[in-house]
């Protein structure tokens, strides 16, 4: 029994209008962060689960949901909820849905993208998933209004995303098309670079307020301290992207749009935080450079070519944060070793009155840093398990959490030591 989330005429209009169930995805292990996001945004957190947040709301506001959250991967606006036993199962409840109602604005290419999660039984390649029902769908708008849609993998158009698990197959918009850690500044990547969600989710670990030091030696391409950047300025960092899914479907209003984007750029706010970015590799402090110019951000960066050692380290406190190369091959092991010990000696010596911060994949290595860590935070960097370790660095006369902004714990608590 199909279970749309609208109704059969004027789906249009019910879609943009209607509170539906929003899952909005993430890396994994930054659920806690994006949900404490979705809060500040005004939306409920229904559900956290490892990967994905769940909230509601309606098709409009995925706008917001799209533009302001730094650590979301996608926002996926459920339309139908129904049973499936097998792939015929799937492409009858699928070719129930008016989709001749939801996808696409008239007169664009109608180009659609199927991308879907599936564990069932009946099913064991999902691009098999990803066939049926772009089969259901495209025949589905054949027989209704004579429309034949294209497809293929390209996400800048229409997307639709199946979930299926054992029977229960859930149906959704996929309205930010590319994946929201695309923010499209990062044209230049280095070697192991960071990917933009979990840096803006590291960020938000810190506690960093946004209006003390940010100082990011071993910087590379720039995603810590660029992150940095618009959380200071409070840029929502969906501005930097012009395309999204939500763009494809039929009933979007260009003039609501514009005035969600007007409001994120009103939302902006002047700061005067010093962030300083170095790295010992001349090409990673130009990427750096041009990647902020990118984001529009340039300004606010301040760039140095130099061993981490001698990064510039403002009196008045904040964070620092370094994300070091942790070694793949075991032959770079020793080396490294020397290298986490020497930057236990620069917190200790140049750091004082700020919070420390590694983020590694070597938590061994991490050992070698010397320091009494106050947390170790555990995050994802793809499949490897890494760590953000934090370290109290005192100063003769120590400043107070305040004028710091506090290492912050997820809102649920449940990450730490
Ligand atoms: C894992 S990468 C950092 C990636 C960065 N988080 C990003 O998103 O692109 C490590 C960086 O440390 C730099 N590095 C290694 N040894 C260094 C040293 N002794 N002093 C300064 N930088 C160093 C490398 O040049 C490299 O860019």
């Amino acid at each position: 029994m199909i279970r749309v989330a609208l109704s059969a005429s004027g789906a249009v209009m019910t879609c943009w209008t209607r509170k539906s169930k929003i899952l909005i995805t993430c890396p994994k292990g930054i659920s806690p962060w994006l949900a404490g996001e979705i809060r500040a945004l005004g939306f409920p957190v229904l559900v956290e689960a490892e990967a994905a947040v769940e909230t509601e709301g309606t098709l409009a506001d995925t706008m917001p949901l799209n533009l302001h959250l730094r650590t979301g991967h996608r926002v996926l606006y459920a339309v139908a909820d129904f049973q499936a036993e097998n792939p015929q199962d799937l492409y009858g409840g699928l070719r129930d849905i008016p989709w001749e109602e939801i996808l696409f604005e008239r007169g664009e290419h109608a180009y659609l993208s199927i991308t879907s999660t599936a564990d069932t039984p009946s099913i064991n390649d999902t691009r098999f998933v990803n066939q049926k029902a772009k089969d259901a769908i495209v025949d589905r708008m054949q027989e209704r209004c004579g429309l034949r849609p294209d497809s293929g993998p390209d996400r800048n158009r229409a997307v639709v995303h199946v979930f299926w698990r054992e029977s229960a197959v859930s149906i959704y918009l996929d309205t930010s098309g590319e994946p929201l850690s695309r923010r499209s500044y990062r044209k230049i990547p280095l070697s192991a670079p960071m990917q933009e969600t979990l840096a803006a989710a590291v960020i938000l670990a810190t506690g960093w307020n946004g209006r003390s030091g940010f100082v990011n030696p071993m910087c590379g391409s720039g995603t810590l301290a660029i992150e940095a950047a618009l959380f200071a300025q409070g840029r929502a960092p969906g501005l930097l992207r012009s395309n999204y899914g939500l763009m494809h479907l039929r009933g979007f209003d260009p003039a609501a749009w514009r005035a969600a984007r007007a409001q994120a750029h009103e939302a902006q706010r002047e700061t005067a935080a010093r962030i300083i970015a170095t790295d010992i590799d001349p090409r990673a402090v130009a990427a750096a450079r041009q990647n902020a110019r990118t984001a529009g951000v340039e300004e606010r960066i301040e760039f140095a070519v130099c061993p981490f050692q001698e990064t510039p380290v403002p009196e008045r406190g904040g964070v620092v944060i370094l994300n070091p190369p942790y070694g793949e091959r075991t032959g770079d092991i020793s080396t490294l070793t020397g290298l986490y010990r020497e930057i236990g000696d620069f917190f200790k010596k140049r750091c004082g009155g700020y919070r420390g911060y590694i983020f590694t994949g070597n938590t061994a290595l991490g050992k070698q840093v010397g320091l009494r860590t106050k947390r170790r935070i555990p995050f994802y960097n793809g499949e490897l398990e890494c760590r953000l370790l934090e370290y109290e660095l005192y100063e003769g006369s120590r400043r107070t959490e305040q004028e710091h902004g506090g290492g912050r714990r997820p809102p649920d608590g449940g990450h730490g030591e």
